[in-house]
């Protein structure tokens, strides 16, 4: 396994929203990269949408999730890494790690309400409270329609702490012709505010 201190590390969270496949094509992308360690964190619920929706089902431990999640995005595992949801001692848990950026993709209501409201019971919720914390970067992808006030109140409170609020909500204006091209025009969306170089995505006036 590469040595993570040498690259830079990014958390992705995959929660139980509809849209597993937009956390699928961030971590393929991510991995193309050749820059990043990824530290993934998956919901329960998030490994019930991923085999409704992906036909992926990931076993119960997390390195031998690792190694499925790493296979069926094309990648092999050396730079990618996944957590129990309980799992403290991941750097994950830490401010004092040196990872940067996260990116909850795609955020369900349930997991936003526990972001919004600090209730860090499990790592993913914890783990985006302590990026809130250090000031370091949080990318939200929520997913839910329609929204009500509860969920607008939370996507408020988050964006006044600076965390950045990216909606599964594609435009058409590219005239996609596949899903395929809906979900990378959300994942470039992603990648553009990770500051990742993103020559292939559509642009306006190009
Ligand atoms: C197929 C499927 C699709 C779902 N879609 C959504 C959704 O789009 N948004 C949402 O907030 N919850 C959705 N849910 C419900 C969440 O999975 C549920 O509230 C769960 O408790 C969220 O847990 P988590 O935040 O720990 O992932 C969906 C559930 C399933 C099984």
């Amino acid at each position: 396994m590469d040595n993570p201190i040498k690259q830079k590390q990014i958390i992705i969270a995959i929660t139980g929203a509809s849209g597993a496949a937009y956390g699928l094509r961030l971590i393929q992308k991510l991995l193309a990269t050749d820059v990043y360690f990824l530290h993934v964190l998956l919901s329960d619920a998030a490994k019930i949408v991923l085999k409704q929706e992906c036909d992926l089902l990931l076993p119960e431990s997390a390195s031998k999730a690792a190694s499925v999640l790493a296979e069926h995005v094309g990648h092999d595992t050396n730079k990618l890494r996944c957590y129990d949801k309980y799992d403290w001692f991941s750097p994950a848990a830490s401010g004092s790690s040196n990872i940067q950026q996260m990116v909850v993709i795609p955020c369900s209501m349930g997991t936003l309400a526990g972001i919004a409201n600090g209730i860090s019971d499990q790592l993913i919720e914890r783990a985006a409270d302590v990026m809130i914390k250090e000031r370091k970067q949080l990318i939200l992808m929520p997913r839910e329609t329609p929204l009500s006030a509860i969920h607008l109140e939370h996507m408020l409170k988050l964006s006044r702490l600076g965390v950045d609020l990216i909606p599964a909500m594609p435009g058409f204006y590219h005239r996609p012709e596949s899903i395929s091209e809906l979900i990378d025009f959300m994942v470039s969306r992603v990648l553009d505010h990770l500051r990742v170089d993103n020559t292939e995505a559509k642009r306006w006036g190009e």
